[in-house]
């Protein structure tokens, strides 16, 4: 699939308030600092639909797009961010969950994992989570540049291993770099086949 137009919907804080169009919907997530932002703009060849920073935390609210007229991105919020107080921690979560429970055009969540350090409790917590509520999600591996490309498969290996211990088959998962402009292709082609099975 090539992403031909891109529109910046709007940014939501409340999931009453989401654009009600029943088209399907794509939504990115993962740790902050994760590179989603990168990844999303990367996926649409544009340089700056997502915000991009280097301050962790900066995607507050759930950030909507329309592609190539027929279907939704969504931009969700980090999560994990420590120096943001627990209260708002706690909102965060819950307004997630219910997106993730009740959101009807809801098609795929893309999980990101950044390939860079070890697994994470947070994001395999978050990941058996999806499987409990049989929330269908795939895993995309971020920042797998070449010149680290060793200690990313080491992670990557690493991550796998640890999913076995809850699950019996390992998910749909991409090795992607948006520095390296790397996996873009794979990524695309599970999002046309799945809006095609949708409509
Ligand atoms: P928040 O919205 O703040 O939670 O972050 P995010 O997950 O959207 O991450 P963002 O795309 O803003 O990237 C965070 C940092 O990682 C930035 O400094 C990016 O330049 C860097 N980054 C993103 N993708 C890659 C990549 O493929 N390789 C490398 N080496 N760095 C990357
Ligand atoms: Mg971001």
């Amino acid at each position: 699939m090539k992403i031909q137009t891109t529109r910046f919907i709007g940014s939501f804080n409340k999931i009453s308030e989401l654009p009600q169009a029943g088209i399907p919907e794509f939504c990115f997530i993962g740790r902050s600092n994760v590179g989603k932002s990168s990844l999303i703009n990367y996926l649409c060849s544009k340089k700056d639909l997502a915000k991009v920073s280097s301050t962790p935390g900066k995607t507050q609210s759930l950030n909507f797009f329309l592609i190539n007229e027929n279907w939704h991105l969504v931009d969700l919020p980090g999560y994990g961010y420590a120096r943001r107080s627990k209260s708002l921690r706690n909102d965060w979560e819950k307004t997630m969950y219910q997106y993730f429970l009740e959101r009807d055009t809801l098609i795929n969540i893309f999980i990101l994992i950044d390939s860079r350090i070890p697994p994470q409790k947070l994001d395999l917590e978050l990941i058996d989570w999806f499987g409990e509520h049989q929330i269908p999600f795939s895993i995309i591996f971020t920042k797998a540049d070449k010149r680290d490309l060793k200690n990313s498969m080491n992670n990557i290996g690493l991550f796998k291993t640890k999913m076995q211990e809850n699950w019996e088959e390992i998910p749909t998962h991409f090795i992607t770099s948006s520095e390296e402009k790397k996996g873009k292709e794979e990524v695309l082609a599970l999002i046309e086949t799945l809006v095609y099975q949708s409509i």
